[in-house]
């Protein structure tokens, strides 16, 4: 049953049921908004506590406006980069299930720019919820096999090729009062195109990127791979010492995670490498380049490497040492 064609994906949404969809940025785990049965069965399926707000997906910004109250830079906003990888947390209209955000005063929206997700929204005529396609706090489909190996074939999946960006999208909400544009989750939309935007735009909006673990549903853990991931901090080669700091932790063979240096690609690709090294139970590390913390098209990025790893290794004194996060 898994894979599904876009009719039967219809039929399955029309009926209330949830079937994984692609996007441009990870596989969704999709079901109308307008049922609270079929919002259920997204928690119910991935295990994901009511706490963690789902984003929903419509087709364009006049179809935004009938769910929320959308403020003029957002509108700004929406009209650049939509459809496309951007979610504007907005203030909710009453249409709003309680069940998208736990009751709270707003909605994320966006505008996903997949074909077949887009044929889907235009069909079926009412917005789509879609968290990713994986259990709650693991590591998000890229490609639909990724979703058959994470449900073990009980999910339907509509096919519709890898990924192009890889993370999820940007989430960010407009201050109107503070003249503020902040960044909730980083993605492929980073912080100086969207500065860069607003200034040619005229807009005196200043861009700032929230700790992460202030936005609902961000937690310390998320994105995790099956097996450790540890990060590797400064230049120094891994020698004898540091791997078996390793060992101790996890006895098998380490192996590391190597990135793309063209940050698109690294995006592209992250997740899928993720999948496959611990596919195999392996431990794995990734060295971390000083540059990435400078660079705004990072960090997306560096944020899911942080969340997905277990610890890091760092030179103390000239020993190795692991600092695990729990
Ligand atoms: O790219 C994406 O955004 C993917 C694809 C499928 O569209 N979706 C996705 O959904 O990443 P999910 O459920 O894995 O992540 C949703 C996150 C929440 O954990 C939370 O951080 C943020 O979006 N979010 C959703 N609603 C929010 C709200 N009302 N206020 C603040 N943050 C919100
Ligand atoms: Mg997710």
């Amino acid at each position: 049953m898994p894979l599904v064609t876009e009719e039967q994906a219809l039929q399955i949404l029309e009926k209330g049921d949830v079937v994984a969809l692609p996007t441009e940025t990870v596989y969704g785990l999709a079901a109308r908004v307008d049922d609270d049965s079929a919002l259920t069965k997204i928690f119910a399926t991935k295990e994901r506590p009511f706490f963690d707000p789902l984003i929903v997906h419509v087709q364009n910004l006049m179809h935004a406006q009938a769910w929320a109250h959308v403020d003029s830079v957002s509108r700004v906003l929406a009209d650049h980069f939509w459809p496309g990888p951007l979610t504007l947390v907005l203030e909710k209209k009453d249409c709003v299930s309680k069940l998208i955000n736990n009751g709270g005063p707003t909605v994320a929206l966006r505008s996903p720019s997949h074909p077949m997700f887009q044929n889907l929204l235009q069909k079926i005529g009412t917005p789509l919820a879609a968290p990713s396609a994986n259990m709650f706090g693991k590591t998000s489909p890229t490609e639909a096999q990724h979703v058959i190996e994470e449900f073990k074939d009980k999910i339907p999946v509509l096919d519709g090729g890898p990924c192009i960006n890889g993370i999820e999208s940007t989430v960010l909400k407009v201050d109107s009062d503070k003249n503020q544009v902040e960044i909730l989750r980083p993605g492929i939309i980073h912080e100086r195109e969207l500065n860069e935007f607003l200034n040619e735009r005229k807009i005196s909006f200043s861009v700032t990127t929230r700790q992460s673990d202030q936005s609902p549903g961000h937690l310390q853990n998320h994105y995790q791979p099956s097996s450790p991931l540890i990060l590797v901090e400064g230049s120094r080669s891994l020698d004898a010492g540091a791997l078996s700091v390793l060992q101790k932790l996890d006895s098998k063979n380490w192996q590391e995670l190597r990135m793309d240096e063209d940050p698109t690609l690294a995006a592209r690709y992250l997740y899928g490498r993720l999948r496959e090294i611990s596919r195999n139970r392996q431990p794995m590390w990734i060295r971390l380049h000083p540059h990435w913390k400078s660079e705004s098209l990072w960090a997306g990025i560096l944020d899911r490497i942080e969340k997905a790893a277990s610890g890091r290794l760092c030179l103390v004194d000239s020993q190795w040492q692991l600092i695990l996060k729990h």
